[in-house]
């Protein structure tokens, strides 16, 4: 890889410094704004939309060549060719390649859903399984761009403050490279798959009695005092790493471009960082368009939704508070870059229940698929944009799952037995969902051991049983 490429640009005010210039808080010092990785041949963000730029330009990486190496990648057994991110490392030099650290991630797959796409009143569904990494949430593919750095940077200690899943990461990636992490988390909000991985992976856990947001407060004021490597999504390598899922999915779509892109969103860098992947493939001439990207917020954590719908775009924080753990975040850090995204790439963005969270997660969960709740707003909310006319039955639509239904069994567990939802949230239902939540929610059943008494109730369930559709 070739470094002579890449410095950091401030998002709100345009200057540019250095990668190793960079303040140990991430923030531009002249407005505290957050920086984004440019290289030669990035377009400014007004030009970001303008067509594919002529491949006689030299500064341009060609984009046939890059589609055939890419492809070419796939057969190699070298470890930074077998990473899913990595393959596309000719639009992201950052590090050296000796010194990437690789768990092997991204390659995740792209399912088609036929029963959600039915139930959302579409003609087909996709979900790009982010959930399917190593650690199990779309996190690795961040964190292996970022963990590189810091280890190439020869930082000792990293850290992050997170709702569960960026410390898993960082923690099986710092274990990876022989760094040593610290993961701030609050105390009691985060699901239990995830507490034990960061454990598992040797880091050292700091539970906070805050939420999500002071833990930010405080790791900002620590990285400032000790030379401690941030790895929140403020840091921009992290969003070079979480770009490379659109160039993965272009290319399982066989160069396609899907219409409509449908994020979860929480701290709002994943929805910018797919929206830099695409921008820059479109500069780069490797697709002919942008799809839109949409992100869906749960009702309880829902500032960017607030900022959508308030005719004076102001940004307030909320206090937050949803059973989908992952996007419990009230004041986001990486807003404006996400609203910039929702501006450039068309789309919207809405608000889901824990109802309609709850109901989408057990459909997806019954297509095999499974995710955790917060990668379930996405069809929560791809079911309420349908219906407001904002996405038609024909269009080709992409859900982004961003982390495995085993991250939270607690959920799961307590929706099929019927004791998640309260009774005001399940009386908000339509009497649709309420029995789409009937069918759907499968307690365990205990019996004694006796074969007769299981036959019976075996027989009860195969006839009263709803047989699924076959897909
Ligand atoms: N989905 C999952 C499963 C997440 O873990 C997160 C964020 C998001 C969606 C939202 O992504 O923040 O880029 O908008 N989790 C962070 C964490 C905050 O600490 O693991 P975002």
């Amino acid at each position: 890889m070739t470094l002579d490429a890449h410095s950091l640009r401030c998002t709100e005010c345009g200057s540019g410094i250095p990668g190793d210039a960079v303040a140990s808080d991430f923030r531009c010092p002249n407005c505290q704004g957050l920086y984004e990785v440019v290289y030669p041949w990035s377009a400014s963000r007004s030009a970001a939309q303008t067509p594919a730029t002529p491949v006689s330009d030299t500064r341009f990486p060609n984009p046939s060549a890059l589609r055939w190496l890419w492809q070419e990648r796939r057969t190699s057994t070298l470890p930074i060719d077998q990473s899913g991110v990595w393959r596309f490392r000719d639009l992201l030099p950052i590090v050296k390649s000796e010194n990437v650290v690789t768990l092997r991630e991204g390659n995740t797959p792209l399912y088609d859903l036929p029963r959600c796409a039915a139930a959302a009143g579409l003609d087909w569904l996709l979900a790009k399984h982010q959930g399917m990494n190593p650690t199990g949430s779309f996190k690795d593919t961040g964190m292996t761009a970022a963990l590189s750095v810091a280890a190439e940077r020869g930082f000792q200690w990293v850290a992050c403050a997170s709702t569960g899943n960026t410390s898993a990461a960082m923690a099986a990636y710092a274990a990876r490279a022989g760094l040593r992490s610290i993961v701030f988390i609050p105390e009691g909000k985060i699901a239990w798959g995830k507490l034990a991985q960061s454990m598992d992976y040797g880091a050292l856990t700091i539970q906070l009695k805050t939420d999500f947001d002071g833990c930010v407060r405080i790791l900002t004021d620590l990285v400032r005092r000790f030379p401690i490597y941030l790895l929140n999504s403020v840091n921009p390598y992290r969003l070079e790493g979480q770009k490379t899922p659109a160039f993965e999915l272009v290319e399982q779509l066989d160069g396609q471009v899907p219409e409509h892109i449908i994020v979860p969103g929480g701290n709002l860098a994943n929805s910018s960082a797919l929206g830099k992947g695409f921008q820059e493939m479109h500069q780069l001439g490797l697709i002919p368009h942008l799809p839109k990207i949409s992100i869906i917020q749960a009702e309880g954590a829902n500032p960017l939704y607030r900022w959508f719908i308030d005719s004076n775009r102001i940004m307030k924080p909320v206090t937050a508070d949803t059973r989908a753990t992952a996007i419990r975040i009230g004041n986001p850090a990486s807003w404006r870059k996400a609203a910039n995204v929702i501006d450039d790439l068309g789309g919207w963005c809405e608000q889901v229940s824990e109802q309609e969270i709850a109901l989408a997660k057990a459909q997806i969960g019954a297509e095999g698929v499974g995710c955790e709740p917060a990668s379930a707003v996405t069809l929560a909310g791809i079911k309420k944009l349908v219906a407001l006319g904002k996405v038609t039955r024909e269009e080709r639509a992409v859900l982004i799952l961003t982390g495995n239904t085993l991250k939270d069994p607690q959920y799961t567990i307590d929706y099929h037995r019927n004791a998640l939802l309260t009774d005001e949230e399940l009386a908000a239902a339509t009497p649709l969902q309420r029995s789409q939540h009937g069918a759907l929610a499968k307690a365990p059943i205990v019996l004694d051991a006796d074969t007769d008494t299981v036959l019976r109730t075996l027989e009860v369930h195969m006839r009263t049983e709803p047989v699924p559709q076959p897909v």
